[in-house]
């Protein structure tokens, strides 16, 4: 299969088989990943890779129990990781200019990319991976999990294995929605309304066969996928709380000495 041809086959695999896989063939997905372009070729990222249950057990909680975390034999979470860079830095005698925001942007973006890499490489490989939002959400309590030092904070993470299901491709939003020719172009309310049509039928009904969104849904009168969104899915406490938890984090993590 080519490279587009299978992208367009993705789909998350949120189920997976108790198989294993093998060592060899997890390597040789990280070391394509590896291959991804970085900032400067600095490669201020890491890729942990957690196989062990017990330790995929405790990461359960923060992931907020999504149960691919321990039904696929790999976890793997993508760190922004400017740790080892300030390191080498140090024995260098070279100054150290990277414990800010911006350096934390670099090696998220960094982590960010591979992590996309990574999943095409598995799925060329007929493995199947679910990305987990919760990685980013919860880094604080993951990072602890994790052990890790300064300097790195966990950006993104899919569990990966072989996949136990095969579902539909899921709808995506139309390019010309997406995609803005030479300059960003202004759009109508009504092109807006166009955009999210058919998301707001497949959507509505994907979402209505959780039990837990459609009780949720009716119980605070919402009428519409976008007010789904905003008023259960992803509400303001919750998202003021994950920023202000994050940007701890990243203090702590020493990325935030942004004064001149
Ligand atoms: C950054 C990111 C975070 C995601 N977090 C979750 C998650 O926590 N749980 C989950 O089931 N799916 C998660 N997904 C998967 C999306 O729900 C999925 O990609 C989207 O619904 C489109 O479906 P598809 O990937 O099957 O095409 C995440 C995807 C991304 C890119």
């Amino acid at each position: 299969m080519n490279v587009i041809e299978q992208i367009h086959k993705h789909r998350s695999i949120r189920k997976y088989k108790s198989e294993p896989i093998p060592e060899d063939l997890l390597e040789e997905i990280l070391e394509a990943g590896i291959r991804t372009s970085s900032s400067g070729n600095m490669q201020t990222y890491s890729i942990i890779v957690t196989r062990d249950p017990d330790l995929r057990e405790q990461l359960m909680e923060p992931h907020l129990q999504q149960t691919m975390v321990v039904d696929a034999p790999v976890l793997l979470t993508f760190c922004a990781d400017f740790h080892r860079m300030r390191r080498w830095l140090a024995l260098s005698s070279a100054p150290d200019n990277f414990d800010n925001y911006f350096s934390f942007m670099v090696a998220a973006v960094d982590a960010i990319l591979v992590s996309q890499t990574i999943a095409l490489a598995a799925e060329s490989k007929g493995l199947g991976i679910c990305f987990l939002g919760s990685t980013l959400a919860n880094a604080d309590q993951i990072g602890e999990i994790l052990d890790l030092p300064k300097n790195v904070v966990p950006v993104a993470g899919f569990s990966l294995g072989y996949p136990a299901e095969n579902p539909e491709l899921r709808d995506r939003l139309p390019a010309s929605g997406l995609i803005h020719k030479e300059k960003y172009q202004s759009i109508s309310d009504e092109e807006i309304l166009n955009i999210y049509k058919e998301r707001e039928e497949k959507g509505w009904q994907r979402y209505m066969q959780s039990k837990w969104l459609k009780e949720s849904s009716q119980k605070s009168g919402v009428e519409n996928l976008a007010q789904l969104y905003t008023t259960v899915k992803y509400t303001k406490p919750s998202h003021q709380e994950y920023s202000s938890k994050l940007l701890d984090y990243l203090s702590q993590q020493d990325f935030m000495n942004n004064t001149l």
